[in-house]
């Protein structure tokens, strides 16, 4: 169990992730936490790293930093998701060890699991069959984050975890137009079409996929739950278990938002994978469940998202 003074680095805490984190270990209650911005500190930066790490040597991190991106961004800058993602995990992870880190929790994503394995995925799956093609370069970057603490705990005794959550949203999700995941992208997308009076709103694929969410506050209170009583080599999937099509899910944004036009579907736009459901067992096992459902949790982010007109244009 971490103490509630112990030393703690929360890396990429004003992401949607890291600052949920944030919120969640001020609500119970830990005093000493310590973060940089990425203008602070370019975690991609190697010297920058290994000079952060020796002169605070944080007891504890949650590793929440990453380039992140939708469909359209991956698919765009595969060397860069490859480059700065798999950079930065070595560096910080590298020098959290070097710096006698008593645990560290590494945050991957869903993408990692192949892209037709057995539905619901357990984390067993890993590397058995080929990836999503979109998203295979972040992928390959989030499997050697993951890899690279397993490793050092067979070669060095450490007690670092990671955690594979499914998609996420909530508070301080990344708006932008093009770049965005689906929800945050619906979110915008019907908002503005809300506003303009537009008839119709097109969606991309054919709306068949099925997918599964969770509310980043459910998932910070899952890392801090994993910190204080989990330790394995095995990854832990973070979801609700619950899934439904993209077209439900667009229909359910529409319905929080308040828009009543039209919705098509663009079926020459590529839908993604078709299927991706956590099997969240392992988790539950645990003693953990979700708290929000997802409409529920629609409208928080709604709100969030009107009560902050900036973080909509990042
Ligand atoms: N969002 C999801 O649906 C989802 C789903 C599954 C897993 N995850 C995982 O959760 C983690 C965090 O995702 P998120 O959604 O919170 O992303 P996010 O909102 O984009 O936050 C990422 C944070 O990392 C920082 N960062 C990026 N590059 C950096 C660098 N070189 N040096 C220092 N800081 C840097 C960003 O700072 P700047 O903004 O200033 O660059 C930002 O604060 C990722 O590992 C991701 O794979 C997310």
């Amino acid at each position: 169990m971490m103490d509630k003074n112990a030393k703690i680095y929360v890396a990429g805490h004003r992401g949607m992730v890291g600052s949920a984190i944030l919120r969640e270990l001020q609500r119970q209650g830990y005093t000493n936490i310590i973060t940089r911005t990425h203008k602070e500190l370019d975690l991609t930066r190697q010297d920058a790293v290994e000079a952060f790490f020796a002169a605070e040597k944080p007891e504890y991190v949650f590793l929440a930093a990453a380039k992140v991106g939708g469909i359209v961004a991956n698919n765009e800058a595969l060397a860069d998701f490859m480059y700065d993602n798999m950079i930065l995990e070595m560096n910080v992870i590298h020098a959290a060890w070097q710096n006698g880190c008593k645990k560290l929790e590494f945050l991957g994503s869903s993408c990692i699991y192949p892209r037709l394995a057995p539905q619901p995925m357990k984390e067993d799956c890993l590397l058995t069959s080929a990836l999503e093609k979109t998203n295979e370069a972040y992928a390959l970057a989030k499997i050697s984050g993951l890899k690279y603490c397993e490793y050092l705990n067979r070669q060095y005794g450490t007690d670092y975890i990671s955690v594979m959550p499914t998609n996420l949203y909530g508070p301080n999700d990344n708006y932008h137009p093009t770049h965005s995941h689906v929800l945050p992208a619906l979110i915008r997308r019907f908002h503005e079409a809300k506003e303009q009076n537009l008839p119709y709103v097109t969606c991309w694929g054919d709306g068949s996929p099925l997918r599964e969410f969770l509310y980043v506050d459910d998932l910070a209170n899952l890392c801090v739950f994993l910190m204080n009583n989990y330790s394995g080599n095995e990854t832990v999937n973070a979801g609700t278990g619950k899934e439904l099509t993209i077209k439900e899910l667009t229909e359910l944004v529409a319905k929080v938002i308040g828009y009543t036009g039209e919705i098509r579907w663009d079926p020459s736009k590529p839908n993604g994978t078709p299927r991706k459901l956590l099997d969240v067992s392992k988790a539950t096992a645990l003693g953990w469940t979700y708290k929000t459902e997802l409409e529920d949790g629609i409208r928080l982010t709604y709100q969030d998202f009107l009560n902050n007109p900036m973080r909509a244009e990042r």
